[in-house]
């Protein structure tokens, strides 16, 4: 069983094909469609949600590719979509940017961009006022516009860093972090649909036990190759083993004569 919050909902999914995308979760198991898809190949960012996991006791965000990202990924983390912003009737202060400045261009890019600047400016450090047009276009450099261009966006970026506001989500962050410890993975976590698996193993000594007893397994890490198997060629992948909650698998470590990944 995997266990995950949907905003504030707690989500405990168990008999699940592991082959769903999140964006297909969103869209097609939970009728949330705000979520877009434009590329279905980690190109174009329409699909961009965010989100929310513990580092040590602080919760930290991050965008992600739904439409790459498998739904297995999201255990033990909370899942922000561009429907939870708005907030007793009111635009979120990175919606009202948009608006404001006419960035709000198409109905595929602009929940994407709003999901990516909603990170942009819950990483920025509070009481940051000063904009840093290089952070924006690194958090941005996922979202493509076909259509009209980058300078509305640019400038809604500018207002929304510099008029950060606290937001539900800073309200609430408490209750969000003792959610998440409540889910914390303790042990392998299974998903299945009775003839598809995929197991998220804590260690690396569970996963080698885990690879012996499974060789056909595929290895699953960000799945940014491996997703595209499903979404573009459609494949299925019986038996896929997730390493993203084993922590020597997560580190990158830079030495004079080699990068070692995982
Ligand atoms: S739909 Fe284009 S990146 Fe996901
Ligand atoms: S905002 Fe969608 S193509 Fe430009």
């Amino acid at each position: 069983m995997i266990q995950f919050l949907l905003n504030r909902e707690l989500r405990s999914e168990q008999t699940l094909d592991p082959n769903t995308t999140v964006l297909q979760y969103l869209r097609e198991h939970r009728g949330k469609t705000g979520t877009k898809e434009g590329c279905a190949s980690g190109d174009c960012g329409a699909c961009t949600v965010v989100i929310g996991e513990l580092v040590g006791d602080r919760l930290r965000y991050r965008t992600l590719n739904s439409c790459l990202t498998f739904v297995c990924a999201l255990h033990g983390k909370q899942l922000i979509t561009v429907e939870d912003l708005k907030h007793q009737g009111q635009l979120h202060s990175v919606q009202q940017a948009m608006v404001d400045c006419h960035g709000s261009q198409c109905g595929f890019c602009t929940p994407g961009f709003v999901m990516s600047l909603f990170a942009l400016q819950k990483n920025r450090g509070d009481g940051v006022q000063t904009y840093d047009p290089h952070q924006t276009h690194e958090a941005l450099a996922g979202n493509l516009c076909r259509c009209t261009g980058y300078r509305p966006i640019l400038e809604a970026a500018e207002q929304a860093c510099c008029a950060k506001q606290p937001d539900q989500f800073d309200a609430r962050e408490a209750e969000t972090i003792a959610q998440l410890q409540r889910i914390t993975p303790r042990e392998t976590a299974e998903l299945s649909d009775g003839e598809k698996r995929s197991l998220s193993p804590l260690t690396v000594a569970e996963l080698a036990e885990l690879y012996a007893a499974n060789p056909q397994a595929r290895l699953l890490a960000g799945g940014t190759d491996l997703a595209l198997e499903v979404t573009q060629f459609h494949r299925e992948l019986p038996v896929m083993i997730h390493v993203g909650q084993i922590t020597e698998m997560k580190q990158v470590q830079i030495t004079d004569r080699h990068i070692e990944i995982g």
